[in-house]
């Protein structure tokens, strides 16, 4: 089964023929993306970004091989997350994070509940595994409804048109996330907004380390307003009135590592993450499944006869089409050499999960659709190691039933009028529209 790129709209990028060609980044990179991956393979599977670490004097890298970020994320001594550098910058201070300009409550918690490599595993386990990790099964019932609901104001539409990200990919997860923290449905739109603030360094910050300016920082927290002081609200509320969300749960529960229970800051925090993390990235996922779907003859109706294959088929394509394409969250702590190329200490890698995903010292036939790839959650699309994405269990929950949904509703999807195929800028893989034509099951 093979699947074709789609035809991308133009790009001012020219079509990468050589390493010094290939630029991941400018406005437009995304239409080149994939052109530029096996380039890189071959010619440069570690690039230097001269001058652009975290501190003056050192460099950035590009790893773009499976072997080396598999390695990396595994080794959180070696490779330190960045993440880690702004910790100690606040063991470093007298004023305490949560009185510092411009940090957020996520940093605060951070700091407060997971600052150490065994604190971070006991973070996940303890307190988002049972929600959105592997205990994200409990959801199943609540995201059918909600995607139900949204089927429901297109399914009889007398075009049997639908803008699939709109009406279906971005909704589901927003709603979902709502649903599972405690949130009412109303608030969805507001949270949303929120939402998009938090995530803007990934849409319009500059180069590898998506970089705000100091002008986006501030429209940044501007447009953030509100937020922290709307979460101690139901942080205050569901202490009074407990019901059965994340929230309320995470209001009450022992948090066995430190011996204690969560302060409302850090509940704040964790609130932050879920938001942050949680409200856009799946719509990626589901929007280029559709796109695989129409550029596969015979995979709609594969999928419908044998809904065991929906799994393999999420996975492939979180593989062939990653999501976030990559990040740049991990230093160097001494020299290291990846492909014989020597890479200084204190040197800002980053993480190229989309082309480690298509590397093909690692997968045969990489840029083909094979829903029955053997041993295919291997891919990178959510990391690996101790931090790799803690949402990955909500996640592939939503796909799956997202797609199961959809697969009893309709006979099938085709592309339909109006597409570019335009991307939206930054680091997540997604076109800004997606027109389908669909027809409805009988
Ligand atoms: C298709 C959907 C998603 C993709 C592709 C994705 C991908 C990733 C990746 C690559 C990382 C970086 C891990 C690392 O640095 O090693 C990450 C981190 C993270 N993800 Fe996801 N994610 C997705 C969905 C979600 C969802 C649904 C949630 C929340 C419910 C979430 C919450 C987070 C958080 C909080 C982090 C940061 C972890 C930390 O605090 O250090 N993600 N994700």
């Amino acid at each position: 089964m093979t699947a074709k790129t789609p035809q991308h709209a133009d790009s001012p990028l020219k079509c990468p023929v050589t390493v010094e060609d290939v630029d991941l980044f400018s406005p437009g990179a995304q239409e080149r993306w994939y052109e530029a991956y096996p380039i890189l393979h071959r010619d440069a599977p570690v690039l230097r970004i001269p001058g652009e670490g975290l501190t003056p004097g050192t460099d950035g890298y590009i790893l773009s091989k499976y072997e080396d970020i598999a390695m990396v994320v595994r080794d959180p001594v070696r490779f330190p997350p960045t993440l880690t550098l702004a910790l100690k910058m606040f063991e470093d201070s007298d004023v305490p994070p949560e009185e510092m300009k411009h940090v957020n409550a996520m940093m605060v918690s951070m700091y407060s509940l997971r600052p150490t490599d065994e604190l971070y595993r006991a973070h996940r386990q303890e307190l988002t595994d049972p929600w959105v990790g592997p205990g994200a099964s409990r959801h199943t019932e609540m995201i059918t409804g909600h995607g139900n609901d949204l089927i429901a104001a297109w399914i009889d539409r007398p075009s049997c048109e639908v803008e699939f990200i709109s009406e279906f990919a971005r909704p589901l997860p927003q709603r979902v996330m709502a649903s599972v923290l405690g949130f009412p449905q109303e608030d969805v739109e507001q949270l949303a907004r929120w939402g998009t603030e938090q995530v803007k360094p990934y849409v319009i910050g500059r180069g590898h380390k998506n970089e705000l300016t100091q002008e986006q920082l501030v429209e940044q927290f501007k447009g953030l307003d509100g937020f922290k002081e709307y979460v101690a609200d139901a942080v205050k509320a569901k202490r009074k009135n407990p019901a059965d969300d994340m929230i309320s749960w995470l209001c009450d529960v022992e948090y066995k590592a430190l011996g204690r229970k969560l302060t409302d800051i850090e509940i704040n925090g964790i609130v932050y993450a879920m938001v942050l993390g949680g409200l856009e990235t799946t719509q990626y996922a589901l929007e280029e499944q559709a796109q695989l779907i129409c550029e596969t003859p015979g995979l709609f109706e594969e999928l419908k006869a044998d809904r065991s294959k929906i799994r393999g088929f999420c996975e492939e394509a979180m593989r062939l089409r990653s999501p976030t394409q990559g990040l740049s969250t991990r230093i160097t702590s001494q020299d290291e050499v990846f492909q014989g190329v020597t890479v200084p200490k204190g040197s800002l890698l980053h993480l190229r999960w989309a082309a480690g995903n298509v590397d093909p010292d690692e997968w045969e036939c990489p840029y083909e659709l094979d829903i029955e790839r053997k041993a295919v959650t291997r891919h990178l699309a959510f990391s690996q190691g101790p931090r790799v994405c803690p949402g990955a269990g909500i996640s592939r929950i939503e796909q799956q039933t997202a797609w199961n949904l959809l697969l009893d509703r309709l006979e099938g999807i085709e592309y339909g009028e109006g597409n570019t195929f335009e991307h939206q800028p930054g680091i997540m893989m997604g076109t800004l529209k997606l027109n389908l034509k669909f027809q409805k099951a009988g």
